[in-house]
């Protein structure tokens, strides 16, 4: 199949090549200077659900219009780029924008800077840079926050969304997941049931029994740190809702059949990892 790429990606993948070659004040550059179109700033925002109560952090600021726009809706907003008269450009334009208050542009290399209080990572980075960083937003940033990136994927780590755009490129959404993996333990109606679960990422694998007896799981969704498990036991469906908190899970238990419905409180606690 014949790919497509968007004109800014082959700007950005020539600009590349010639910024690692020409640019040595660039020497730590992962992504040549193009900013995201208006329009794709909105819609990036949108995509990681960016408003008041929002750490905004564009990791490659550039000209900070991701920035500017996040704070716009509300959030704190902070940019961290190399290049230091783009970092100057930024902050004349929040000052212009009248958000100078609510943002920071540090002059910085995003390899070097700390991101961890952020809720919300926007990045428009070469592949490259999106493989070295992901480790490291997996490792620092808290479960349950966000990470939107324009254009680039995260190679194995697959997106919770993916917005294909106009040209084949697009956005993608990915949420830092909690760790479960580990062997839980938890009783519903007395009975004692245990969860091994293995996980890929956000991806998990479930192994599941009640009273020593196997169980399939039909659904197993983990989003941050929210955990659901759907199974059906005997004719009756137990629907799991839990988050996790280090070794605990805390959520209630719809159990339901023939019509009936009842809720009951679920807690779970990992006896291994
Ligand atoms: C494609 S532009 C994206 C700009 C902005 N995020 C946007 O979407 O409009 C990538 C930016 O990342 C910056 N950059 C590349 N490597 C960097 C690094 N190691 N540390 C900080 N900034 C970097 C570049 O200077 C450039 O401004």
């Amino acid at each position: 199949m014949r790919s497509v790429l968007s004109l800014s990606l082959l700007l950005m993948l020539s600009l590349g090549g010639y910024a690692a070659a020409q640019s040595p004040y660039h020497a730590a550059s992962v992504a040549p200077f193009v900013p995201s179109k208006a329009a794709v700033v909105d819609q990036m925002l949108d995509l990681g659900k960016v408003g008041p109560g929002d750490y905004h952090i564009d990791l490659g600021s550039g000209n900070g219009r991701l920035v500017i726009a996040a704070a716009q809706r509300g959030a704190l907003a902070h940019g961290v780029e190399i290049n230091g008269p783009l970092v100057e450009q930024s902050r004349a334009a929040a000052r212009e924008a009248g958000v100078a208050d609510q943002t920071v542009f540090l002059h910085q290399d995003i390899f070097e800077t700390d991101f961890s209080q952020a809720t919300v990572v926007t990045i428009y980075l070469m592949p490259e840079g999106n493989a070295r960083l992901r480790p490291l937003l997996l490792e620092r940033l808290r479960p349950g926050s966000r990470v939107v990136s324009n254009t680039f994927g995260m190679r194995e780590w697959e997106p919770d969304e993916h917005i294909t755009g106009q040209a084949g490129s697009g956005l993608f959404l990915w949420v830092i997941p909690a760790q479960v993996a580990g062997r839980w333990e938890f009783e519903v109606d007395e009975r004692s049931w245990e969860l091994q679960l293995r996980q890929h990422f956000q991806q998990l694998t479930p192994a599941l029994q009640r009273d020593g007896k196997t169980l399939r799981a039909d659904r197993t969704l983990l989003r941050g740190r929210n955990l659901q498990l759907i199974t059906t036991v005997d004719g009756v469906r137990h629907a799991f809702h839990g988050e996790a908190q280090g070794d605990q899970i805390e959520g209630f238990v719809q159990i339901s059949s023939e019509g009936e419905e009842r809720v009951e409180r679920w807690r779970a606690h990992r006896v291994a990892r």
